[in-house]
């Protein structure tokens, strides 16, 4: 599929997705919106995605909201819509997704860029990464997710003061507070998180898809999830990747997951 506002490369079962709108600090606009929803149905369908990371195109931006550009024209049931659309065919859908989605921050990651990191399943971001939700600044607030995500992953403390003052915080600080787990310099940033989503696609892809599942239950406010865990492990059991797994440690050597 070729794309316009996307660049996308598949290498060793890693899917590259790049937001292509550098000279607009990759902002999210409706066809950014929309093709991102398209390129997450191939990596849902296509088997030999087995892992996703998505980042910004050139130095400057992961990406710097959501295009402010659309704003003017909006009123109330039109920007639910926006935040509705966003959620259910991008945010939603890469939280949910059941390959490993990881977040390569490689500049500012503000309002819709700091939510579209936050979706991911977590973040890996470049020394001059900066993270923020400025929409206080619009007399807005957070539309794809950030209320609840930044709340889940920061603490309700830290979110409101981020939410409240829209306020940037560098990467050293994001990753103090447990908004980014690893801080590599620029230049490493893409090889150093190839290699922790290979670390994560050599696992049995079925145990990986169970965790986030598990994890995204953890924080949907519902109860019963020591419940799905147990149910959860023992359907596990009856997969030829566990079999393989409990016979490969036993035989030392290293197993040959499928995904069955
Ligand atoms: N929506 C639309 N366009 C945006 C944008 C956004 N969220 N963020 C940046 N851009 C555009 C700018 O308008 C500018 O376009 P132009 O060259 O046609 O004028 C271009 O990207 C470069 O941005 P610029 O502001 O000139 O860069 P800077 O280095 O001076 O500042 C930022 C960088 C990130 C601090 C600044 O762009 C900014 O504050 N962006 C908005 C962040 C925001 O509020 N996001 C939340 C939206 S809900």
């Amino acid at each position: 599929m070729n794309y316009t506002t996307l660049h996308t490369e598949l290498e060793n079962g890693i899917f590259l997705l790049t937001i292509n709108r550098p000279d607009k600090l990759n902002a999210l606009n409706r066809t950014v919106i929309a093709e991102l929803a398209h390129a997450l149905d191939e990596v849902a369908v296509n088997p030999e995605i087995r892992g996703v990371i998505l980042t910004g195109s050139g130095n400057k931006a992961f990406v710097a909201g959501a295009d402010i550009t659309e704003f003017l024209s909006l009123d109330g049931a039109g920007g639910s819509q926006l935040a509705a659309r966003g959620q259910a065919l991008v945010f939603d859908k890469i939280e949910q997704s059941s390959k490993p989605v990881l977040a390569a921050v490689n500049g500012f990651a503000l309002g819709g860029g700091c939510e579209l990191a936050m979706a991911c399943h977590f973040r890996v971001a470049a020394a001059h990464a900066k993270f923020g939700q400025p929409e206080v600044n619009l007399g807005l607030i957070p539309g794809y997710g950030g209320t609840q995500r930044l709340t889940w992953l920061v603490g309700k403390g830290r979110a409101l003061e981020l939410m409240m003052t829209g306020q940037m915080v560098d990467a050293a600080e994001a990753h103090r507070i447990g908004l980014v787990n690893h801080v590599f310099s620029t230049e490493e940033l893409l090889t150093r998180t190839k290699e922790i989503l290979q670390v994560i696609i050599s696992k049995a892809p079925l145990a990986v898809a169970e965790v986030i599942q598990l994890s995204n239950y953890a924080t949907s406010g519902q109860a019963g999830g020591l419940s799905r865990e147990i149910s959860a492990f023992g359907k596990l059991f009856d997969t030829a990747d566990a079999k393989e797994g409990a016979a490969a440690f036993l035989e030392k050597r290293k197993p040959q997951f499928t995904g069955h």
